[in-house]
């Protein structure tokens, strides 16, 4: 098995979940009106040269220049608010003993906060830490009219990097939300994002992740130009995408100290009825607990 655990693709898809979407719900712009790669394409976008590694080590140090020029560009319109679902309400129900009982989140890698404003808005009993790399995104969340600073702080970090525990008190998080976000970061660095949010948690409570799946379509139609190296690409703007295996993934929450809850992929398809497109997409959602006794 290689480091990926992309032996295991054809088992651990059989244990997913398939919902149609009209238009694209849940997923970001990117490639909702491409055509189909076909299998050629994707072998090539899979297994092809890498870019250099002068070009790579140029993408790894403007990381977050690349994704507050992004922001630059697209303002607050490219990600479509991200509504809670009855998985993560069903999280902020277990965590509470009695039912207006406040919760403390850290969403980490916030972007301009498509998760964060619905929530504060469905679920008044949330205190929201967010946080992300893009100065910018930082701004336009504490620029939206739903910001109230008794109920949510934005700060900017990077999470590979920055200390949470200079802005969160150790231990006093319910629930961690990674979402669309561990994707962006190299693969290499991906522990320490982990080992980060770890610190903050409490004992007994859990990350929730939902992220790009191996085989994603916007994995597929990469070109091989575009191959960092296994499951990692760069998009024309410079910002970076994983696609993640199930194994992968456990892997590295697990040697972080967490104990998987929950990690399956779910399969849906994106339909653009007037393009008359449908493409499917793979995602990998999944939850990981931080043990209630902690070595
Ligand atoms: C695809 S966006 C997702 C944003 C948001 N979670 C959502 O669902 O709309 C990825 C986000 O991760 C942030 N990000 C990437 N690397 C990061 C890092 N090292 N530390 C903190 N945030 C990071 C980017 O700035 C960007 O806002």
């Amino acid at each position: 098995m290689d480091s990926t655990g992309n032996d295991k693709d054809k088992d651990s898809l059989t244990r997913l979940h398939t919902v149609t979407l009209i238009n694209g719900e849940d997923s970001s712009k990117e490639g909702e009106t491409s055509p189909l790669c076909s299998k050629e394409q994707a072998r090539q976008s899979r297994d092809g040269p890498i870019v250099s590694a002068f070009k790579q080590a140029k993408l790894e140090k403007e990381a977050q220049k690349n994704w507050d020029l992004f922001y630059k560009r697209n303002s607050t319109n490219f990600f479509k608010d991200r509504h809670w679902t009855t998985r993560e309400f069903e999280e902020l129900r277990a965590c509470r003993e009695f039912d207006d009982q406040k919760l403390t989140i850290l969403e980490a890698g916030c972007g301009v906060g498509n998760c964060l404003f619905p929530l504060l808005e469905e679920d008044l009993n949330i205190f929201a830490y967010a946080c992300d790399f893009s100065p910018r995104a930082i701004d336009y969340v504490k620029q939206n009219s739903l910001y109230d600073t008794s109920r949510c702080k934005a700060f900017h970090c990077d999470l590979t990097q920055d200390d949470l525990l200079e802005h969160v008190p150790a231990a006093s998080i319910d629930v961690v939300t990674l979402i669309f976000v561990l994707s962006a970061i190299h693969p290499d660095k991906m522990h320490l994002v982990l080992q980060n949010v770890y610190k903050v948690l409490k004992p007994g409570k859990c990350v929730l992740f939902r992220d790009y799946g191996l085989n994603d379509h916007a994995m597929l139609r990469f070109k091989a130009a575009n191959r960092l190296g296994e499951n990692f690409y760069v998009r024309q703007d410079g910002t970076r995408a994983y696609f993640f295996t199930d194994v992968f993934l456990a892997q590295l929450f697990q040697a972080a100290g967490f104990e998987e809850v929950v990690n399956e992929y779910v399969l849906r398809e994106t339909v653009n009825k007037k393009e008359g497109l449908c493409v499917p997409r793979v995602f990998l959602q999944s939850k990981f607990r931080k043990p209630l006794r902690t070595p």
